[in-house]
């Protein structure tokens, strides 16, 4: 019976774990045998005891956890000492960031695994259920907001009181992919006014059909400014002067601004600029939901809270996945269920199928090398 170790999460900051009590059950119908590092999931609120009831076995240290194991399942990229610990031909599961991140990688194929990169799963139909990239946007778009509504020292909605009447927040969210989506949905239902913009023209129906209004400069680039994939284009500079200059005047009205626009393979484009930032009224929030690739927001910085001069608060909260641990590592948790199954053939046994589209396109390691086409050096 192939064996999936999970260990705890090692870096700083790092909330999440790759099981929950119920895909651990899931994994086991599936035919595997878990084994849990002790503590993996306290800090999403999984106790160890629901784990072993779920049918885990748990070991001491990930040493223990993966002497026996086939499969190691992650959030983050492995660290040197779990790399010491995994046998040659583990396969290994996580998000590795291995544009960034490639001392993992290095090691990952020293130790000759074959290590799966969950967010190169492409986007196609068979694969959403294994969307890692969606499955946490979504919950950092909600927790954007909250953190914003947090930080922002008056409320969301109008509120109608025997002392006078409260005005509803003007939200504005900057990109609107999954997370931009999830963040105007959870101002809306705060009560927030919202309005939001991006570069492809695709998301104006969604926009409106949540309820807020869209905004962008709507020329020929515009129109043209999805990719095959799905995805936004780096815009010219022409284009990104008429759009600072439109949403100028917006973000100088507004309460709150939300960013969460990426461009794949880029750094993030810059979106809102010191002179917008200073536009703004005192107290007013900025969450650049983008500051770990660089950032939307002229100011932002990792980890913390920028207080401007005019009062203006910009939030660049790493890893907001993590500030909602529990739900996140479960939903995460379900994408590797998903992804596991392709480790097995039509009778269940435990066969990885390397020829396999997503297989193929999530592997970064084997045999000692770095394989991804988009890795090699
Ligand atoms: P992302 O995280 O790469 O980017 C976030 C947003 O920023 C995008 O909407 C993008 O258009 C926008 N953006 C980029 N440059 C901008 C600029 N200069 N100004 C304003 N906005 C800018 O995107 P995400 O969330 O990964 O989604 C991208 C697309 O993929 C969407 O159409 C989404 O619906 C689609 N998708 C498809 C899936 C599937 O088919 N399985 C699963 C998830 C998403």
């Amino acid at each position: 019976m192939p064996t999936i170790a999970v260990t705890r999460e090692r870096r700083a900051g790092e909330t999440r774990v790759a099981a929950v009590p119920e895909t651990v059950r899931k994994l086991i119908a599936q035919g595997f045998a878990v084994t849990i590092e002790a503590g993996a999931g306290t800090a999403a609120s999984y106790a160890d005891a629901d784990y072993a009831a779920a049918g885990a076995t748990l070991a001491k240290t990930a040493k223990d956890a993966l002497a026996k194991a086939d499969i190691l399942f992650k959030v983050r990229a492995p660290e040197p000492d779990e790399i010491a610990a995994i046998k040659p031909g583990t396969l290994v599961v996580a998000t590795l960031n291995p544009y960034v991140d490639k001392a993992a990688l290095a090691g990952l194929a020293k130790a000759k695994a074959s290590a799966f990169a969950m967010e190169f799963v492409p986007r196609i139909t068979r694969a959403q259920v294994m969307d890692v990239l969606s499955s946490q946007a979504n919950l950092a778009g909600y927790r954007a907001v909250i953190e914003g509504a947090e930080a922002y020292g008056r409320a969301m909605p109008m509120m109608m009181t025997a002392a006078g009447t409260i005005a509803a927040a003007k939200v504005f969210i900057m990109g609107v992919g999954v997370a931009g989506l999830q963040a105007i949905a959870t101002a809306r239902r705060l009560g927030a006014v919202v309005t939001a913009t991006d570069v492809r023209p695709a998301t104006k129906e969604q926009v409106e059909s949540l309820g807020a209004k869209f905004l962008a400069v709507e020329d020929e680039e515009f129109k043209n400014a999805q990719t095959a994939g799905g995805y936004a284009k780096e815009m010219s500079p022409e284009y990104q002067v008429k759009q600072a200059e439109l949403v100028s005047t917006h973000i100088a009205k507004q309460d709150m601004v939300i960013t969460t626009a990426l461009i794949p393979g880029r750094p993030a484009p810059k979106l809102v600029s010191a002179a917008q930032v200073a536009s703004m009224k005192p107290g007013s929030v900025i969450v650049d939901l983008a500051i770990e690739q660089g950032g939307n927001v002229v100011g932002a910085k990792l980890g913390e809270v920028a207080v401007t001069k005019n009062g203006v608060k910009i939030l660049g909260v790493a890893n907001l996945p993590g500030r909602i641990a529990a739900d996140a590592s479960a939903l995460y948790a379900r994408n590797l269920v998903a992804f596991a199954g392709l480790f097995l053939d039509k009778e269940g046994k435990f066969a990885p199928d390397y020829e396999d589209e997503i297989l193929k396109a999530a592997l970064v390691t084997r045999g000692g090398a770095v394989v991804h086409p988009n890795l090699k050096s």
